[in-house]
């Protein structure tokens, strides 16, 4: 059963291997995420966030999940050009209720492989940049309020405090394992997998 992790959970921060095979396991994965999002009511999902060190990330700009014909699971994307710059609010399922103004790119062309194993060439705009751009900062271990500017930072910094005492109680009370544990088994789900022969 995968779970969102919130900050300052060290799956957040690790530096995702790409995949290299689209299989049941993979499939399962994406079905229970698009799940967790919905009930989380956002538009898209990271691997890491559901403490999953593998780059790929699903999106529903709807959020609805009625419309089912609006998912979209990238697998290994990449961000091959961008074009000028808008500010917009932005949040994350990984930290529930803060919302800043971030500036990223306005338009966007990418690459990814889809669930099917396609390879995909897409440009897009506003919301699907911006959440192309969020989810895949994800998988290198980056944050949105990484981007924030001083003031925003300052506004930001005893939320930031509070999701920092939340997880260290949750350590403590051992419903997570410690910092070392957690890197300890995303290292190990990140090793290549072995040769065969
Ligand atoms: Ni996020």
């Amino acid at each position: 059963m995968l779970r969102i992790v919130q900050y300052p959970h060290p799956a957040l921060r690790y530096e995702s291997r790409p995949v290299t095979e689209i299989n049941d396991e993979l499939r399962s994965w994406v079905r229970e995420m698009f799940d967790l999002m919905y009930a989380a009511r956002g538009v898209g999902l990271a691997a890491n966030q559901v403490a999953l060190p593998y780059r790929f990330f699903i999106l529903n700009l709807t959020a609805d999940p009625e419309q089912k014909d609006q998912e979209q699971v990238f697998i290994n994307p990449e961000i091959v050009k961008r074009h000028s710059s808008v500010e917009n609010e932005e949040g994350c399922l990984s930290f529930p209720g803060l919302y800043s103004n971030v500036r990223r790119a306005k338009k966007i062309k990418v690459t990814a492989y889809d669930l099917q194993g396609n390879e995909i060439h897409a440009d897009g705009e506003d919301l699907f940049s911006r959440a192309f751009q969020h989810e895949t900062d994800h998988l290198s271990g980056k944050l949105f309020i990484d981007m924030l500017g001083p003031l925003a930072r300052h506004s930001a910094a005893s939320k930031l405090r509070e999701f920092e005492r939340t997880f260290r109680q949750a350590q403590e009370s051992g419903e997570y394992p410690n910092d070392a544990e957690i890197i300890r088994q995303l290292d190990a789900m990140n090793q290549p997998a072995p040769a065969a022969g």
